[in-house]
Formats: structure tokens, sequence, C-alpha cells
């Protein structure tokens, strides 16, 4: 069994009479990348905020534990392995790239030398060694991210919380950002990523969970959630209408469009079932013009979980929690 970086059991938190996280168990190993999604509102950074000590969560919670530390117990060890790159960046803009680490490191009670060459290790590494002394304030948004990055891994942490890490990031700089993360986690780090972006936690989580109404409406690794949403299908396009009539006969099972001379056949697109399609096309000697296949998405995931009166399973079957 692989030890868990975060443990939350029945996580809640509640501003006056609202809601915002009812009952919320979080489950994290060591050394992955966990990944929550939701709407804006969905309670993402609460949660951050919650498990990196910087609010309390309700008492009614259940045990919550971060680096194996209790969070009401022992706040000042959790907060000793983990670091936080909040939504909003923590760069103070008056000073320059290379001052707001130091100052970090000043927090850290690093000492002096061993502060300077942290620094200027880690402006290195983000690509800010030519920038470091200038003020913040003349950074682009890209830069920004970056330094509040490096800030935040003054002192070595092993679990980091990046809420919404690439928020605002032109293409590159967002796939900059992934491979910097990918290089943390692969150095044995644990990343709770907090996205809108849903080919970001596609691309970069080990689990993923979705945040609605207070509750994880799903949680799996993107495959699991992905399958929770009927919809995979092959499209066959013919721009012959004896074709079309032929291959509509042939596969009696597909949905047939005959405006647009397609058919539809139901299919999870895997190599089996497309060849199983093409094997019959075949030997009706049928040749389409256009075949697509078509797999649900994220996005699709995240639209019918957080839309309200979703009709999806809560649970994808696989999911180990
Ligand atoms: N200090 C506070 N007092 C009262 N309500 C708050 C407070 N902080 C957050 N909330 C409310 O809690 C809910 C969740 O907010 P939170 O910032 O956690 O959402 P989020 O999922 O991070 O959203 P976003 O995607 O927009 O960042 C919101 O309705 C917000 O208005
Ligand atoms: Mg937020």
């Amino acid at each position: 069994m692989t030890n868990l970086a975060i443990a939350a059991n029945g996580l809640r938190k509640s501003y006056g009479d609202k809601v915002v996280l009812d009952g919320v168990d979080l489950n994290v190993p060591e050394g992955t990348i966990f990944s929550l999604l939701g709407p804006n509102g969905a309670g993402k950074t609460t949660a951050v905020k919650i498990l990196s000590t910087l609010i309390s969560a309700d008492p009614a919670s259940g045990a919550i534990r971060v680096g194996g530390h209790d969070l009401t117990t022992a706040p000042q060890a959790v907060r000793a392995s983990i670091g936080v790159t909040g939504q909003f960046s923590a760069v103070d803009n008056l000073i320059t790239g290379e001052e707001n680490m130091l100052l970090m490191a000043d927090l850290q009670h690093l000492p002096k030398r061993e502060g300077h060459r942290t620094a200027a290790e880690l402006l290195e590494r983000f690509d800010l060694t030519d920038a470091a002394r200038k003020p913040a304030s003349t950074y682009s948004g890209g830069m920004k991210r970056r330094l509040d990055l490096a800030m935040t891994l003054v002192g070595n942490p092993r679990i980091i919380f990046l809420d919404e890490p690439t928020t605002g990031l032109d293409p590159r700089s967002r796939h900059n950002m992934w491979q910097i993360i990918r290089e943390l986690v692969s150095d044995g780090v644990t990343v709770f990523l907090t996205t809108q972006y849903l080919e970001e936690a596609d691309e970069l989580a080990d689990r993923i969970a979705v945040l609605n109404d207070g509750k994880i409406a799903a949680e799996g690794t993107a495959k699991e959630l992905k399958r929770l949403i009927p919809g995979g299908h092959v499209r066959l396009r013919f721009t012959d209408p004896t074709s079309y009539q032929s291959a509509a006969f042939a596969l009696h099972d597909a949905t047939r469009d005959d405006e647009s001379l397609s058919l539809q056949i139901p299919s999870d697109g895997s190599q089996r079932e497309l060849r199983a399609i093409l094997d019959r096309l075949d030997s009706a000697t049928i040749e389409a013009d256009e075949l697509t296949v078509h797999t649900p998405d994220l996005d699709d995931v995240f639209f019918a979980l957080t839309g309200g009166g979703a009709n999806v399973p809560t649970q994808p079957k696989e999911a180990v929690r």
C-alpha cells in the first residue's frame, strides 16, 4: 500500500449558511498528481486553503492529514512539508524577482548563503536569471507565474498545491509549466492541482475529482471519467446514395442520417470494434467516403457532471477509493 500525501475525510466548510464543502473525501498517494476540477465557485480554492492550513475546516469534518501530519494538531509540521502557489499571485511587484525569492528564503529561515544559492538555482531553472534584477512589475504574466512557482519551491516542499497554475498563460507557457510540474513529480513531489483546463487535468493528472454542489460528483482517472459518458461512436459518411443504402442495410444497427448520407454506429473507438465495422463493410464491398471516430472528452464529462440534473452514475465502476 502506498502512503497518502493527502488524506482528508468528510471535509466540510460553510460560510454562514452557505455550504461550500459538504463532506468531501480526498486521498492523494505520494508522488502523484491529483487534479480537482469544478466550475467557478465550486470550492476548489477553499479546499486548497484548508489543506494548506490557511483557513480551518469546520469542526464537523473528519480527520485530515497532509504529509502524514494531522492538520488540527500539527499545523506547523504540515506547513513545513508543503508549498502553495495560490490562484492569485504572491509576487510582490515593487521588488525584483531575486528579492522576492530571497524574501521567501528568509521566511523559510534558510541561512543567508543557502538562500542566495537556492534563489539563483531556481531563477535559473525557471529561465528568470536575465530578469532577476528587474522589478517584478515589469514581468509578463507567464514570467510572474513562473516566479510564483519558483518561490513556492524554496525550502524544497514534498507536497505542492497549485491553484490554477496556468490560467492566463499562452499555449507555449502552459506546456512549459506542464513540463516543470512533470519534473517535480518525477522527483517524487506530490502535486495537488486545481484547473479550469480539462485538457490540463487530462494531460497531467493521475487522478481527477470533479467537485460540484459541495460534493465530489465523480473521481477516477481521465479514462475512467470519460467512460461515464455515453456517446462514443463511429461515423461513416457517403457521397453516393446507393452505397449509403447498402451500408445502411449491411450495418442495420447503425443510426441513419438520410440527409447527410451518414451512419452512426455506437463504439468505444477500440481497434477491435473498428476492425469489426470495417470487416462488415468489406464483406459487403462497401467503401465509405469518410470515417471518423468520436470519443467523449473531459469537456463532455465536465458538462454532464456540473450542469445540474446530470444523469450519469456518480462513480466509475473501476474507481478505487
Ligand atoms: N471568505 C469567504 N466568505 C464568504 N464566502 C466565501 C469566502 N471565500 C469563498 N467563499 C464562497 O465559497 C464558494 C467557493 O469559493 P472558492 O473560491 O473556493 O471557489 P473556486 O472553486 O476556487 O472558484 P474559481 O474557479 O472561481 O476560483 C464561493 O461561493 C465563494 O463565494
Ligand atoms: Mg479558485
